[in-house]
């Protein structure tokens, strides 16, 4: 089973096919990036606008590089949700022309799992269900066991920004560069992770309870926040610049920096991804989304050799159609088809949530 996976949902235009489930025939990511950099950010309207220009290319230059024509494509998988409303709109028309076209099923596909499906794209021994998730990107940061490729239940996430978006915002404001978690990545290889201390957050005081799940009042024990760390380090920037009583201040230096922000920003998901791991007993981790690219996360994580810690090869990472297509397939072969009238939708929808 060829599938034509498509997704849109941020500022990555990106196409790819796969065959059943795991075979990567072609893989094209188109990056946004120098159009919002200016800005520090994603500009929806811009956004929008460029997957408009360039889903097709896109889209001809995976079957070309897959060797395929339309005719060859067995069904398209396209994410619609959660994501950007304007830019998800822009794949999943262009989806639906295509599996209306060639008559073929069309498969609406969760931006959330088909990340925690990428690791799965290149794992010869795939990790057998359940086990623990760890979602990290520039929108969301979720701990979650997995039941079945689209059973997942939310056991932590973060209460204000996600982990991504920490390295974004903290980039942003010492003029790092965009988008901030792979500049950040590279500075803290020159710097002192233990030059600076930064607050880690006193979310995880409740011990769990006898069913071994804390209770909201129990403590956020698997819930993650970066808006303390992110002013830490934000004001540690406006305490240098101050000049106090004409008394020489000491030069910051950026890579130390990025290392101790980062040293603590992978802290706090990895402690509140041990209490889970510690408290349901699941010893298998899964990671995805573009900071389970960061080297400092993954040689903390091997650290805990009672654990199997799984990781999508970098390129996988990030937003890409092939973990689209991917999870696609398991869709199909259940008899998923999503009716030409699906629409998108800006929220994570389809996760069961521990806590009402
Ligand atoms: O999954 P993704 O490509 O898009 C979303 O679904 O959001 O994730 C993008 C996020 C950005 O916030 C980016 O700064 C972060 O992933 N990121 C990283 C690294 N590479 C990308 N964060 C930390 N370390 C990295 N190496
Ligand atoms: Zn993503």
């Amino acid at each position: 089973m060829k599938i034509l996976g498509i997704e849109t949902s941020c500022d990555e235009c990106a196409a790819a096919v796969v065959e059943d489930g795991t075979k990567v025939l072609s893989n094209v990511v188109t990056t946004q990036i120098p159009f919002h950099a200016p800005f520090n950010g994603v500009v929806p309207e811009i956004a929008s606008r460029k997957h408009t220009e360039w889903i097709y290319d896109v889209v001809k230059e995976a079957l070309d590089k897959a060797n395929l024509g339309p005719q060859n494509i067995d069904a398209v998988a396209v994410t619609n949700r959660p994501g950007l409303l304007g830019s998800l709109l822009v794949g999943l028309s262009f989806a639906k022309a295509f599996a209306w076209a060639r008559n073929i099923p069309l498969i609406a596909v969760d931006h959330m799992m088909a990340h925690l499906y990428a690791s799965q794209l290149s794992c010869d021994t795939p990790p057998a269900c359940p086990f623990l998730g760890l979602l990290v990107s520039g929108g969301h940061s979720i701990i979650c066991r997995a039941d079945a490729f689209d059973n997942i239940t939310v056991l932590g996430t973060t209460i204000d920004d996600a982990a991504g978006e920490a390295f974004d915002k903290v980039a942003k404001h010492y003029n790092f560069g965009y988008p901030g978690g792979a500049v950040i990545e590279k500075m803290a290889h020159n710097g002192d992770s233990g030059a600076f201390r930064f607050p880690l957050p006193s979310l995880h005081k409740g011990a769990p309870s006898k069913e071994g799940s804390p209770s909201r009042e129990g403590g956020h024990r698997y819930d993650v926040s970066y808006s303390g760390l992110k002013n830490a380090v934000i004001n540690q920037l406006d305490q240098f610049r101050v000049k106090k009583d004409g008394a020489v201040q000491p030069a910051i230096k950026p890579e130390d920096i990025a290392a101790s922000f980062q040293k603590t920003a992978v802290e706090i998901l990895v402690r509140a991804l041990f209490n889970a791991a510690a408290d349901t007993g699941l010893s298998t981790i899964v990671a995805g989304g573009g900071v389970a690219a960061n080297s400092y996360l993954r040689a903390r994580l091997a650290e805990r050799q009672d654990l199997r810690c799984i990781f999508p090869p970098p390129e996988f990472c990030g937003d890409n159609g092939a973990m689209i297509a991917g999870i696609g397939f398991h869709h199909l072969m259940r008899g998923d088809r999503s009716p030409l009238n699906v629409t998108a939708s800006a929220r994570v929808e389809g996760f069961k949530k521990k806590y009402p």
